[in-house]
């Protein structure tokens, strides 16, 4: 059932390593038993300005779990005046490197803390306090890290929108989170190409409900690429900096543990994408404590995650994981294509990196144009590598330790959630060994079940729904503007879990191995989307009656897309068409959601009373014809044929 090759660290990897096995099992042990204690002296990784009165509060059922309440500290403080008093000052805390060869800028953490001040004082200067959103619609330049941690050094939270997402993206989720002010830049540079900023924003803007006083434009590109100019709303940033009064000095706010940080939007089964909350104090210890054990940090690393600061990933260990460590994190503005399909192996080389984290879809990527682009380069600088985001097949597993790290370097492949924070499963590098396509075991305090699907934990080795049965520092604290959503969403299919919407098995060591989403959520590439979404995007074309969207294993993507769409009455299915709902899907939500298959489906197989049966559109997606179960309960079984068949003539 389970691939049983196992890899350890090196002895040198060991002897260097920040955790042993004993120390491991030591402190999980101790995480379990006695929670309150571990994460009261855990918590001294931070700086606080006042202690909690209580480390945890919690009636975990109910979806109330408080951190640290009651201490006071502040997230920039935390992630660059602490280090103003040690040799870090003059150490990279950024070196942004930009999509084009041989444009880099880096910050020292005294660079960036003035740079901090500054902009949090832009932010003032617009009448931003503590407990307002800014909305942040950036390419990755540093301004994005910037605007980001200039939030947290006011009070401000922050609700960073991924750059590839559409007006219409952009505009549910400003009437969502109404922000006071939004940041964004003229256009941005990607794979050689431009992409809109400006110009998104001005088209949300223009559609949403919630109007914004405020615009700052930073500058990128240099062209207009945006046609309006919004006098009294918009703002040039360069504009505001050059301002002679605006003071480089800016004291942190001192914020309650359990004020909120930030809101990420992500996708869930049903309905729009939901605000993830995130809180001050727990999300900054699960995000500081992680980077320093599943990265087994040292102060002369040269840290990568090729993230972008719009996922949860590149918020956890771009910034907050990172620069709450003291570290060098590296941030990239490009892609791995771009210009050629060494890119990520040529900076490697050049800064030096010592521990790289990516995903598996880019691994695939590049595991399809040959290791010819890995060998041009060392890579002797590498000592781990790091995988997020989905499952990493044993084989993509195999090719990134073998050519990537030379056999030298763990992988770690990390298990986690927008939702999470910070990692929850994965090997600690040098305590727990490897096998490849498992996430391993889980980070301190977090305690991981497997349930069926009535709710029963299961023992030992087994398979079933991921649940986490314990509250955790860095979890989510609620979904914005809605309650009842965040109970409803993870409290409620299994009673007394959190519910992760992820599959795994438990194999005879304890090790997990997460087999992805059970829920109706796709993961394409890496990016969290909702078949709904997809859905409600493809019937507002004029032509479509209904549509009804699922995953299946694509060789690149890890996910691809496959639309089955009913058109109504009368009209012509062709290229055309296909064209159409394509662009359309983009429109709606951004490239990333368009399909890889559109199926034109005379009818859907649907239960009497209407609901559409999702499990058989995926086996037959995925090409599983024999397996597709108990059909006579459809209202119209026939359909079912009419679909294979076409699958099989159109879609193979
Ligand atoms: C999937 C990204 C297998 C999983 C940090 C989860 C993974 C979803 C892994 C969260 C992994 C993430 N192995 N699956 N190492 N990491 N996933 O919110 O399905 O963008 O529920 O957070 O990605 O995606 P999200």
């Amino acid at each position: 059932m389970f691939e049983s090759k196992k890899y350890a660290p090196s002895e040198e990897f060991v002897r260097n390593s920040n955790l042993t096995k004993d120390q491991y099992e030591e402190m999980y042990k101790k995480s379990i038993s006695d929670p309150e204690g571990f994460w009261g002296e855990q918590a001294e990784r931070l700086t606080w300005f006042k202690k909690w009165d209580k480390v945890l509060e919690h009636d975990f059922a109910n979806a109330k779990v408080e951190w640290f309440k009651g201490g006071k500290l502040n997230v920039a403080y935390n992630c660059l005046d602490r280090h103003l008093q040690t040799p870090a000052k003059n150490k990279a805390a950024i070196i942004w490197v930009g999509d084009k060869p041989g444009e880099t800028r880096t910050y020292t953490y005294q660079q960036l803390h003035r740079e901090v001040s500054l902009h949090a004082n832009v932010l003032k200067r617009f009448g931003i306090k503590r407990g307002d959103r800014v909305l942040i619609y950036l390419p990755m330049i540093p301004e994005l890290a910037i605007f980001a941690l200039a939030c947290t050094r006011i009070g401000a939270v922050h609700s960073v929108v991924f750059g590839g997402f559409s007006p219409e993206s952009l505009q549910s989720r400003i009437d969502d989170a109404k922000p006071s002010l939004i940041v964004t830049s003229d256009a941005g540079f990607r794979g050689g190409r431009i992409i809109d900023m400006k110009k998104n924003i001005d088209e949300a803007l223009q559609r949403s409900e919630h109007k914004v006083q405020h615009v700052i434009v930073a500058e990128r590109v240099g062209n207009e690429t945006y046609t309006v100019w919004n006098e009294g709303r918009d703002h040039h940033l360069r504009d505001i900096l050059n301002s002679p009064d605006l003071s480089d000095e800016c004291p942190p706010e001192e914020m309650d543990a359990e004020d909120p940080l930030f809101i990420l939007y992500t996708s869930g089964s049903t309905g729009k994408p939901k605000g993830v909350l995130h809180t001050t104090g727990g999300y900054l210890l699960g995000a500081n404590m992680t980077f320093n054990y599943v990265f087994d940090h040292k102060p002369d690393d040269t840290f990568w995650c090729t993230a972008d600061i719009g996922w949860v990933t590149g918020h956890s260990y771009i910034l907050y994981g990172p620069l709450s460590n003291g570290a060098t994190s590296l941030m990239f503005e490009g892609v791995p294509s771009y210009p050629d399909a060494g890119r990520f192996w040529q900076i490697c080389d050049k800064f030096g990196v010592t521990v790289f984290y990516t995903a598996p879809t880019a691994i695939r990527a590049l595991m399809r144009e040959g290791v010819k682009w890995v060998e041009k380069h060392r890579l002797n600088t590498l000592r781990l590598l790091g995988s997020v985001g989905e499952p990493i097949n044993p084989e993509a597993w195999e090719w990134y330790y073998h050519n990537v790290g030379k056999g030298r370097c763990p992988v770690v492949d990390t298990w986690w959630q927008t939702e999470t924070g910070s990692i929850m499963i994965s090997p600690l590098p040098g305590a727990i060994d490897a096998k490849p396509g498992s996430a391993t075991k889980p980070f301190f305090g977090i305690e991981p079940v497997i349930v069926d699907n009535d709710g029963k934990e299961l023992e030992g080795a087994a398979s079933g729904n991921l649940c986490i049965k314990q509250p955790w520092p860095s979890m989510m604290r609620g979904v914005y503007g809605d309650p009842e959503r965040f109970f409803n969403t993870y409290f409620v299919q299994f009673k007394g879990y959190y519910f992760t919407g992820d599959g795994a098995n438990r194999d005879e060591d304890g090790y997990y191995w997460i087999t992805g989403r059970v829920d109706d959520v796709l993961n394409v590439s890496g990016h969290r989307l909702g078949s709904a979404e997809v859905e409600s995007a493809l019937v507002e074309h004029q032509s479509v009656a209904e549509a009804a969207v699922v995953g299946y294993p694509h060789d690149i993507k890890g996910q691809g897309i496959y639309a089955y769409v009913t058109v109504k009455n009368g009209v012509h299915t062709n290229d055309e068409l296909k064209k159409e709902l394509l662009e359309l899907v983009a429109e709606k939500i951004g490239k990333i959601a368009r399909p890889d298959v559109i199926h034109w489906a005379p009818g859907l197989p649907k239960t009497r009373s209407g609901k559409i049966m999702r499990r058989i559109l995926r086996k037959i997606a995925e090409g599983e014809f024999s397996n597709l179960g108990d059909i006579s309960t459809l209202a119209d079984p026939s359909v079912v044929a009419t679909l294979v068949e076409d699958k099989q003539k159109y879609h193979s």
